[in-house]
């Protein structure tokens, strides 16, 4: 077996499958789940996420019959177990034996089963009873030769404002504040007669007359995201105590689940998982792919990481109801595995017959296994399985090359969904999406990364926003300057500290002396409003959300804005800083410009692109590997293109120096063992 130290599942070849969710359906249903599940090349069913009430009837007392049988049937069919603990979702029992351990919301209201993720993450009859299913299924299921690994929990993020979490939020903040009069200083009470002379009167974020201490709402997310995150450990703990030595992982939710700060969740799993469905049926739906690909890799230290969910070809998740056509599943699935990932699994095996999530997709459909889409699953089952080699990762653990990255932080997030902010328009995500769907047209392999990590690896680091930066993220974001690196700074980044106390005498603040500039005024823009500038790299560009009256101080002007309260004032500026620069855009560049600035500050930096010239929506990434690399060749356009260089198609055996074609919608993996030197262009 190979495996990169620490991280990933101990495999050598990819999984496929998906949830798996046999209680819903009789016995004699699972035989012939078994069979389609060998001719659509299934290796991995991921089971009991749901199953509590089934396989706790009553408290204390367990009935694992079922499951026995439904893992003995998996097995002897070959295909691998992914073993669910089902704390999402507690049954009634649960909430009439506790109902202290129900969830509340920050207007006071008790909530009540009858759908799921009905708990009190920080309720002890809640607690207990995790550790005690986990450790009875580890103790039952810890040897089974089905087993590849433990998925705690589902999507942790039930967040609770009740008597429960203000006991263990106290506790938090004590160790984080020391005492009292820190707790004071850092959410700035002073403000609003809020301070607070005894810990009893220390609350959740919960509903009040008008705007909450953003100090308490920031402490509240870290402590919600801690106070899960210990929930998990504990039943990790549990199941290595019963003596099972599988890996654990939990699934992360990404784009808008976002309660969790990811980087200290995932040196706790033993591989990092990711539950990703498309936020978009448009184009831009293949750099979301990608998007949650390399955040789920980079939170793996670029390690295997592994697609536990992905939708099959509809999905009714809110706002994504939607069809997805065969050909996009698979190159979705080839993307994710291009960008590290350990399997292609669904969100499920078998669309089920009703119940609130009837109308979201399987890989057995309602019409079942005669139906285009199955036979689809079927061929890409083929497709992965004769893709395994990838599996095997390079001894460095580092599955893509990239030389740009940018930098994510759950906090920076929480920052920007605080009310009352100097702009209603700020959003986050949406920045740190644009800047890498920037960076993917630009055909760039990229990484992210934490605030405080070590970025010497990188030529070119992006933050698309960061509004509180911690000493340790700036320490590290000026070393990296000063050893010759590229530092691109986008606004509402710097101007606090880690408390989110506003850093006086011009913002940005911490970050004014690396970036050369002081900024005296904020001009936010309305919505539909745009500002334009001139001077920059390929001529005019235009900004949005945001505007500043900024002045040099060291750094010199690259574009100016043209027209407008501003005209004529500095936008954009790079510092020249030790061996390198810090590039500042004082405003949110539209698509077109952000891509422009993008790429005249990468190509100045030398950063390498996976294949030059490659046209998008044509997407090259190159998997590294033990014993080859793999280059994945992904054609998103409507026209045909020919990739040649160095390598072989994985499928056909054909020497792709003469070049081979791609078809439209359609994709190749060439087996390489060079790292560059690659050609993609239209077929005509
Ligand atoms: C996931 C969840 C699954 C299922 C799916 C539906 O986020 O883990 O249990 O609800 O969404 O799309």
């Amino acid at each position: 077996m190979t495996r990169t130290p620490d991280r990933g599942l101990p495999t050598d070849r990819l999984l496929y499958g998906g949830d798996y969710n046999p209680e819903q359906w009789p016995e004699e249903v699972w035989k012939e789940d078994v069979v389609l599940m060998q001719r659509a090349g299934v290796n991995a069913a991921t089971v009991g996420v749901f199953s509590w009430a089934l396989l706790e009837p009553e408290e204390g007392v367990y009935d694992f019959g079922w499951l026995d049988r439904v893992l003995d049937t998996l097995h002897a069919g070959g295909i691998g177990v992914v073993l669910a603990t089902p704390t999402a979702s507690p049954p009634p029992w649960f909430t009439r034996a506790h109902p202290d351990a129900l969830p509340v919301g920050p207007d006071g209201v008790r909530l009540t089963h009858g759908s799921r993720d009905t708990y009190a993450v920080s309720a002890p009859a809640y607690r207990a009873a995790s550790r005690a299913i986990a450790e009875r299924l580890a103790e039952r299921y810890g040897d089974h030769p089905a087993l590849l690994a433990w998925h705690v929990h589902n999507e942790y993020g039930t967040i609770d404002h009740g008597e429960h979490a203000a006991a263990a939020f106290r506790r938090w903040l004590q160790r984080r504040h020391g005492s009292l009069d820190e707790l004071n200083r850092s959410w700035y009470t002073a403000f609003w007669s809020q301070r607070y002379t005894s810990w009893e009167d220390v609350l959740p974020p919960r509903r009040t007359q008008y705007l909450v201490n953003p100090g308490q709402a920031m402490d509240f997310r870290r402590f919600c995201s801690d106070e899960m995150l210990d929930a998990f450990r504990e039943q990790r703990d549990a199941i290595r105590a019963a003596g099972s030595s599988a890996p654990v992982t939990t699934n992360f939710m990404l784009p808008t689940w976002n309660h969790l700060e990811q980087w200290s969740w995932s040196d706790e799993l033993d591989v990092v998982s990711l539950d990703h469905y498309l936020d978009t049926v448009g184009p831009d739906g293949e750099t979301h792919a990608a998007y949650g690909a390399d955040l789920a890799r980079s939170f793996s230290h670029g390690g295997p990481w592994l697609l536990m969910e992905q939708s099959t070809t509809s999905s009714t998740v809110a706002g994504r109801r939607a069809h997805k056509d065969v050909e996009r599943v698979v190159r979705n699935s080839l993307s994710y595995l291009a960008r590290g990932s350990q399997g292609a699994l669904f969100f499920q095996w078998r669309a089920p017959a009703a119940g609130s999530e009837a109308w979201h997709g399987g890989i057995v459909p309602h019409t079942g296994e005669d139906s285009r889409s199955f036979r689809a699953f079927a061929d890409l089952g083929r497709v992965v399985a004769a893709l395994g080699e990838v599996a095997a990762p390079p001894a460095d653990g580092r599955l893509v090359e990239a030389d740009v990255a940018v930098l994510w932080h759950a906090e920076g997030w929480w920052a920007t969904e605080a009310p009352q902010l100097p702009s209603d328009e700020l959003d986050y995500s949406a920045a740190v999406r644009a800047t890498h769907r920037a960076l993917w047209h630009e055909g760039y392999a990229v990484d992210f990364a934490a605030p405080d990590a070590d970025l010497s690896r990188y030529r070119v680091v992006c933050v698309p926003s960061l509004f509180a930066v911690g000493d340790a993220a700036l320490a590290s974001l000026r070393a990296f300057v000063e050893r010759g690196g590229h530092l691109l700074v986008q606004p509402f980044t710097g101007y606090a500290d880690e408390d989110l106390h506003v850093v006086p005498g011009g913002y940005p603040g911490r970050l004014r002396d690396l970036l050369g500039v002081r900024v005296q005024e904020l001009h936010p823009l309305d919505a539909a409003e745009r500002v334009q500038l001139s001077g920059g790299p390929g001529g005019e560009l235009t900004g949005r959300v945001w505007s500043e009256l900024l002045e040099p101080e060291g750094a010199e002007v690259v574009a100016r804005y043209a027209g407008g309260e501003l005209d004529g004032s500095p936008a954009i500026t790079r510092a020249a800083a030790g061996a390198g620069a810090a590039h500042y855009a004082s405003t949110f560049l539209d698509g077109g410009s952000l891509r422009r600035w993008l790429r005249g500050v990468c190509e100045e930096a030398g950063a390498r692109r996976t294949v030059e010239g490659c046209p998008p929506p044509v997407e090259a990434v190159l998997r590294r590997g033990a014993h080859a690399d793999h280059l994945f060749v992904l054609n998103h356009s409507g026209d045909a293109v020919r990739v040649s260089g160095p390598g072989t198609d994985v499928l056909s055996g054909e020497d792709a120096g003469e070049g081979l074609p791609v078809a439209a919608r359609g994709w190749r993996v060439l087996r390489t063992g060079g790292r560059r030197g690659w050609r993609v262009e239209a077929a005509g």
